[in-house]
Order: structure tokens, then C-alpha cells, then sequence
């Protein structure tokens, strides 16, 4: 059984406890079986001894490093065409997202994009997108379609996704997001556009068992909870868990909503009422949140110490897209996470892993390092998650490992 030996810090991040709670093992080791799944994880003086007495050719040595579970991004729109700088420098010269969207930029600018790029050409781009997000730990990555908008469109998205998993060594996660704006073919027909999500893309999307989750834009402008609760009943029905963006440019009883329908998470989050974030706790709901969108639109963070502190289990994600978080730098949003939403390095690293495996049905699998788990993880050059949180840099992660295989090294 190949081993992990000389960590010098190992996170764990096991379930029990709460979100600062991530069993950090000082001076650790780790081991798996030949299937890539975890076997052994905690102090090495402690491994048993047929575990420490073994040498196989894939053991490894972390220095004396810190080691955490594989990190897991649950929020990104992984696949689209074009780029959006020129709204950038709209933003920067005091246009808002909203304005943009309305004058027909924003998320149908990018729709225009990817329905002029191919699919071989989508794939080929996420693949360079997931190859940089490997090198910084990412594991685990959700991919949302919703540039697409009509069937053809968004079933390509979907297929980009089917490929890349085949493709590379993360584990994807696709989410349906047909319900992300109303395409220009339905301009003032908003109510057409969400009964041919319901009715066309969502059966054809479960047809080819493309999307494992469902998601609506929740917001004036795009749809209302009215929709939501349509397009998540059609996804329920064909088999996909419900999620929501919501109560991203103002409180709109979002979190209440995705309570009362059970969804797996709510994401954004920013204008969340106490009453939404009550809503959450009390429904299991993850709170999902994305402190690059925060940065980027120059909005307020989601309050993510008062969720934590009311019971809401807090996911941190990128939210990697072209508009508002053109950024696939997860370890760089857990530090915002601390910075701009008061959460301790500890907690935004669970709220990274095992709080993030749970907001995309992946907790039986991934998010932490334990025994029957994949093992999927990080070396970092940092003594503790503290440091490495605190002092930014490009990149401090050394390897990462997904299944027991070395999957990127910085020194190859
Ligand atoms: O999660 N809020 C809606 N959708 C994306 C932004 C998409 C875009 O601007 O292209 C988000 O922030
Ligand atoms: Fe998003």
C-alpha cells in the first residue's frame, strides 16, 4: 500500500465538529490502497506496523509540508466563448453589472461567444482552464452550462463537460443552468423560455444523463422564484438535484426559497437577509460562497462568519466565469473568504473541501482524508493553513495527487 510519510501538518478535514474543526495532525502520515482510496490517515509515529514496514515505488515524502484534502471548487462556469475585459473597464468607470446586462452585455454577451465556439474548441479551452486549477490543488471541480440557452446550445455545453471528465484527472461535476438569463429569441417572453427549459432541455439533458444538478439565476432580470420553482421541479423529476444562485444584487427572499425546495445549496448569498440565513440552517442548506464575484463586481461579501455563527455550513468557491469572477484561483477566494467574510483560514479551508464536496453531492467520496475516501490531495510549501491563507502568492502548492497518483508537480 503506497504512503504519504514526513507531513509535517496534515488537515484532514473530517466531517465531525464544525466548519473550524479540520483535525489537523501534526507530523502525519497517509496511506491507499491500489483503487486510489484512503486506508490510513494520522500521526506517523502511530501507523500501524505492516503499514510502515511497506515500500512501494509510489510512496511519496511531503517535506515536512502541510498537506490537505484535494481542493474541491463547486461553483464555476467552467465552459464559454470570448472573454468580457471591455466590461472590466465599464465597471472600473462606474457602470454597474446590472446596467451592462440590460444594455446586452453581461451573461448574453457571452452567450453570442460560446454559441459561435465549437465544441471541440470549448473543450480544448476548459481543458487549459482545469490543467492551471490542477497545479493549484483542485481536485474537484462543478461545471455549470448556461451560456448556451437554447437546447442545442446547452447540450453541447454539457457534452464539453462529458468530455473533459473523460479527459482529465478531475473529478466534474455538471450542473444544468438553462435558467441563467432569457436568450434574445425569447425577449419579452420569458414565461416561453422557462417552459421550454422545463419541457425540451431538462428531458434532454437526463435523456443523455448529462447534468447531475440543476441551477436557477434567481434575480430581477433574470428569473423569479416562480421559474425556480418550475425549472427545479422539471430537474427533480428527471433526476437533478436543485441549487440556486441567489440574493446576489439584492435580498430576494433567495435563501428562504432554496430552503423551502430542499436545494443542496444556495450560492452567492451576498444581501441575504438573518431570516434567510436562519432558513438555511434550519433546512441543512450549504451556503455557498464566491468572494471573487464580491471582489470583482465591487459588492458587499456574503456575511459568511454570521452564517457560520448561526449554524449555516459555508462552502467557498471561485465562481470562475467570464463576467463576474474571471478567476479560477480557489486558494486566492479563501483568502477573501477570510478577508472580506470574517471566516478563520480553518474554516474557509472546510468550507474548500469537505463543506464544498457536500454543496455538489461529492462528500461520500471527496473533501476530506479519511479511511474509504479517495485520495485526492495537496502539498502545500506552508507549515500550517494559516500561513499559507495569509502570505498569498501564485502558487504554493507543490503537488497534487488525485487517487494516489501524482497529477502535477511543481518541480517536473
Ligand atoms: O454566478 N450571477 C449569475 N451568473 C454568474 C455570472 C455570469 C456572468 O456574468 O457571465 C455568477 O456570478
Ligand atoms: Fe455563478
Amino acid at each position: 500500500m503506497p504512503a504519504l510519510r514526513n507531513i509535517g501538518l496534515l488537515a484532514t478535514c473530517a466531517a465531525e465538529g464544525g466548519q473550524g474543526e479540520i483535525h489537523a495532525v501534526p507530523e502525519a502520515a497517509l496511506a491507499w490502497d491500489d483503487d486510489g482510496r484512503v486506508t490510513w490517515a494520522g500521526p506517523q509515529a502511530k501507523m500501524p506496523r505492516r503499514l510502515a514496514a511497506w515500500k512501494s515505488e509510489d510512496d511519496l515524502d511531503a517535506g515536512g509540508r502541510l498537506v490537505v484534502p484535494g481542493l474541491v471548487d463547486c461553483h464555476t462556469h467552467l465552459a464559454f466563448g470570448g472573454w468580457r475585459a471591455d466590461e472590466f473597464v465599464r465597471r472600473a468607470r462606474g457602470e454597474s453589472y446590472a446596467d451592462i446586462a440590460r444594455a446586452g452585455g453581461g451573461i448574453l454577451a457571452t452567450v453570442r461567444a460560446t454559441r459561435e465556439t465549437s465544441e471541440d474548441e470549448l473543450v480544448e479551452r476548459a481543458a487549459g482552464f482545469l490543467e492551471r486549477m490542477l497545479a493549484l490543488g483542485v481536485t474537484t471541480v462543478e461545471a455549470k452550462s448556461g451560456y448556451g440557452l437554447d437546447l442545442h446550445q446547452e447540450i453541447k455545453l454539457l457534452r464539453v463537460y462529458r468530455r473533459l471528465a473523460e479527459r482529465v484527472p478531475q473529478a466534474l461535476v455538471p450542473t444544468l443552468l438553462a435558467a441563467h438569463a432569457v436568450p434574445p429569441e425569447y425577449a419579452g417572453d420569458r414565461e416561453g423560455y422557462v417552459w421550454l427549459v422545463c419541457e425540451e432541455i431538462v428531458p434532454a439533458a437526463a435523456e443523455e444523463g448529462l447534468a447531475r444538478f440543476c441551477d436557477v439565476f434567481v434575480e430581477e432580470g433574470a428569473f423569479t422564484p416562480a421559474d425556480a420553482r418550475r425549472v427545479l421541479e422539471a430537474g427533480r423529476k428527471h433526476g437533478m438535484a436543485p441549487r440556486l444562485h441567489v440574493d446576489q444584487l439584492r435580498d430576494g427572499g433567495g435563501a428562504e426559497l432554496a430552503a423551502e425546495l430542499g436545494a443542496v445549496s444556495a450560492d452567492h448569498l451576498e444581501h441575504v437577509s438573518p431570516a434567510g440565513i436562519r432558513a438555511l440552517a434550519a433546512a441543512s442548506t450549504v451556503g455557498v460562497a464566491l468572494p471573487l464575484a464580491s471582489l470583482y463586481l465591487g459588492a458587499p461579501p456574503a456575511p459568511a462568519r454570521r452564517m457560520v455563527r448561526d449554524g449555516v455550513a459555508v462552502a467557498v468557491a471561485t465562481d470562475f466565469n467570464p463576467g463576474s469572477a474571471p478567476s479560477y484561483h480557489l486558494p486566492l477566494a479563501m483568502t477573501l473568504a477570510c478577508v472580506q467574510g470574517g471566516l478563520t483560514p480553518a474554516e474557509a479551508l472546510k468550507g474548500a473541501t469537505l463543506i464544498a464536496a457536500r454543496a455538489c453531492g461529492e462528500e461520500e467520496r471527496a473533501g476530506s482524508l479519511e479511511k474509504g475516501k479517495a485520495a485526492d490531495f495537496a502539498i502545500l510549501d506552508a507549515p500550517d493553513v494559516e500561513t499559507w491563507l495569509y502570505h498569498h502568492r501564485p502558487n504554493a502548492c507543490v503537488a497534487t495527487v488525485i487517487g494516489g497518483r501524482v497529477t502535477w508537480r511543481a518541480d517536473a
